[in-house]
């Protein structure tokens, strides 16, 4: 779908634009919530896959050999703690020979500003391909963040992929990461006073764990 960020990806799909009414409704719980999340997050990862470079490699049928191919790059997946945690399984679905490093980002419900508790990641070569995970992008704080430590440790190729995206968080993104590429499966209005996407759907972390 066409939108006026060139960073952003929507991926426009008739099952994602179902599942994310089911995730915006409110009465939705968490077991149906996590449900549509993995679905979406298999969606973006063959999107996403699309992306992936190959190398030509020989293959024995049981008649013959032939030519087939292989992924020539280590993929890793980096979800930020909680909320990223829930979009992991749905991506390992698809691409199944992941690594899988976590970084633990909570925002400050006052300041916004993200606060870091943990860090712990695969290495990282200048081929790797590394996809962050986080259903929302509202102010961009976090994503920014995150994409920071990951540079910082080596991560030269990197997509970030979300459910929902907020023209604020999408912009903050294209001006301190402008050769990242978000993959998201909406793009809301607005924020409101307390930093939350419009419509959006709640806080994804209370929604997925049921912790509200
Ligand atoms: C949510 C979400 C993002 C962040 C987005 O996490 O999962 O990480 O907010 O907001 P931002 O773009 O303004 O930084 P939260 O801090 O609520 O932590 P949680 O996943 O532990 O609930
Ligand atoms: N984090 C969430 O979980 N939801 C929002 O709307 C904004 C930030």
């Amino acid at each position: 779908m066409k939108n006026n960020f060139p960073n952003l990806k929507l991926v426009d799909h008739p099952l994602i634009k179902k599942d994310i009414t089911l995730l915006r409704d409110k009465k939705t719980q968490p077991e149906y919530f996590r449900a549509a999340v993995r679905r979406i997050s298999n969606i973006l990862a063959v999107e996403i896959g699309m992306t992936l470079s190959l190398k030509k490699v020989n293959v024995d049928t049981p008649l013959e050999r032939t030519k087939g191919y292989k992924l020539d790059q280590q993929i890793i997946l980096i979800p930020v703690l909680r909320a990223g945690l829930s979009m992991v399984s749905g991506f390992l679905d698809v691409i199944p020979d992941c690594k899988v490093g976590h970084i633990g980002l909570q925002r400050n419900e006052e300041t916004l500003e993200p606060v870091e508790y943990y860090f712990k990641i695969p290495n990282v070569d200048a081929n790797s391909k590394i996809i962050l995970l986080d259903p929302m992008l509202a102010t961009g704080g976090s994503a920014s963040q995150a994409l920071k430590y990951l540079k910082k440790r080596g991560g030269k190729k990197i997509v970030f992929a979300c459910l929902v995206a907020a023209p604020e968080g999408v912009k903050k993104i294209q001006k301190e990461h402008n050769k990242v590429e978000i993959y998201s499966a909406a793009l809301d209005r607005e924020l409101n006073n307390r930093g939350y996407i419009l419509p959006g759907l709640g806080d994804a972390g209370d929604r997925t764990f049921g912790t509200i």
